[in-house]
């Protein structure tokens, strides 16, 4: 399976670009998200809409679109993946692969990537054995690249010989081999909360923060990528639900605890959710009426339970490791030193929210791991690439990278 894996997939223009679909389909079918870029010349064979129809994600084409770059820059697309695979890979594209040309959205981002790459050749036999081709396979091999086929037999243009591009199948189990491994958090479970808490005040009005849940929905992808059986506890948001990750939907901080409870034991906790602090002591069982000139309902505040200091402190099955997250305006470490120490969590990720950091809803987040041993800043990062880390933090705070 390759649930939760993101893979960017770039079409180059030949003739085998038209298996490239059934590639995103298979891929799909297998859990993944498949992202396109789609060279100019891969348009003359496939189009950006029956690529995206079938990956149903949007499809990249142009290095120099301002909508694009608004949405994703081409940096960022080149990263936030697991994978990097070309198919077909052309005797054009492989050149400038090797020779580090940047002057198109797909040779740009095969500059710009840090992930593996897989390669699945197609050109005339020709070509493929021409020296410079070998060459410059040879250069990406030697980088770290792997390669998927060409195979040998009847080429489009009537010869024969080596230069087929692989079958999806084969390109598939290429990328399963190199992606599709246990993981390193196979065999644990890893809970995680996420999201704002409603308190009800009465039937229809409730107090709520401006949580969008998508630090902590994104940490519970990630655990499930690394291969930890994943419960996400999450509050109401907008997002869908993760893929691979069993959800249980709650709305009040009490609910989130009992969920959280039910799903013990785990041996990872990741403590998300901005849990309201109070509740209202005694909701209203009817909507509450103006009446006239009555003064306006003061309503009568309680604390509700904290899941974070519950989950570290749990008699009988407090996960191995548990980590907590503190969200500050000001004095950001000395607030997660003492936030360690009063939940009895083992790591706080504390992140500024201050107005204008735009963490809030946003999908990028600086945050510092504060533990025993110390802080460690991180740089400023999607909250997937913090996910991602965490997962691999955990792993090898768990001896398991
Ligand atoms: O105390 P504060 O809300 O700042 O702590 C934040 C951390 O504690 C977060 O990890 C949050 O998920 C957790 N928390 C909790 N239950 C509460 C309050 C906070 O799990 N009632």
């Amino acid at each position: 399976m390759l649930q939760g894996r993101r893979i960017l997939l770039v079409i180059a223009g030949g003739i085998a670009a038209y298996k490239s679909l059934e590639l995103v389909r298979r891929l799909r079918e297998r859990g993944a998200t498949v992202r396109c870029i789609l060279t100019r010349a891969a348009q003359e064979f496939v189009t950006p809409l029956s690529v995206s129809t079938l990956s149903r994600e949007r499809v990249f084409t142009d290095l120099f679109s301002l909508t694009d770059e608004h949405e994703i820059g081409h940096i960022r697309l080149a990263r936030d993946c697991d994978l990097v695979v070309v198919a077909p890979a052309t005797a054009d594209l492989v050149t400038k692969a090797a020779l580090g040309i940047a002057d198109d959205l797909a040779s740009t981002v095969l500059l710009a990537t840090d992930r593996p790459l897989l390669l699945a050749p197609a050109m005339n036999h020709v070509m493929w054995s021409a020296a410079s081709t070998q060459t410059n396979i040879a250069t990406l091999v030697a980088r770290g690249a792997t390669l998927a086929g060409p195979n040998a037999g009847p080429l489009a243009e009537g010869e024969t010989g080596i230069g087929r591009m692989a079958e999806p199948h084969e390109i598939l189990a290429a990328i399963e081999a190199l992606l599709g491994g246990p993981g390193p958090l196979a065999g644990l479970h890893a809970l995680v909360t996420s999201g704002p808490t409603h308190e009800p005040i009465d039937p229809v009005r409730y107090i709520a923060n401006r949580s969008s849940g998508k630090q902590g929905h994104a940490i519970a992808a990630a655990l499930a990528a690394a291969g930890a059986r994943t419960t996400l506890v999450s509050g109401p948001t907008r997002l869908a639900d993760t893929q691979g990750v069993a959800v249980l939907h709650v709305e009040t901080a009490a609910q989130m605890l009992a969920a959280c409870e039910a799903a013990l034991p785990a041996d990872i906790a990741v403590c998300a959710a901005a849990v309201a602090d109070w509740r209202v002591a005694t909701a209203a069982t009817q909507k509450l009426k103006k009446t006239g000139d009555a003064p306006a309902p003061v309503l009568q505040l309680a604390p509700n339970p904290d899941i974070l200091a519950t989950l570290a402190r749990h008699a009988r099955h407090r996960p191995r490791l548990v980590v907590g997250f503190a969200a500050e305006t000001e004095d950001l470490i000395a607030h997660a030193r003492a936030k360690l120490a009063k939940k009895g969590c083992d790591w706080i990720l504390a992140n500024d929210v201050s107005p204008g950091t735009g963490i809030f809803g946003g999908d990028a987040n600086t945050v510092h791991v504060v533990d025993a041993a110390g802080v460690e800043p991180w740089p400023p990062l999607s909250k997937d690439e913090v996910a991602r880390r965490l997962a691999a933090r955990i792993a090898t705070a768990l001896g398991r990278s």
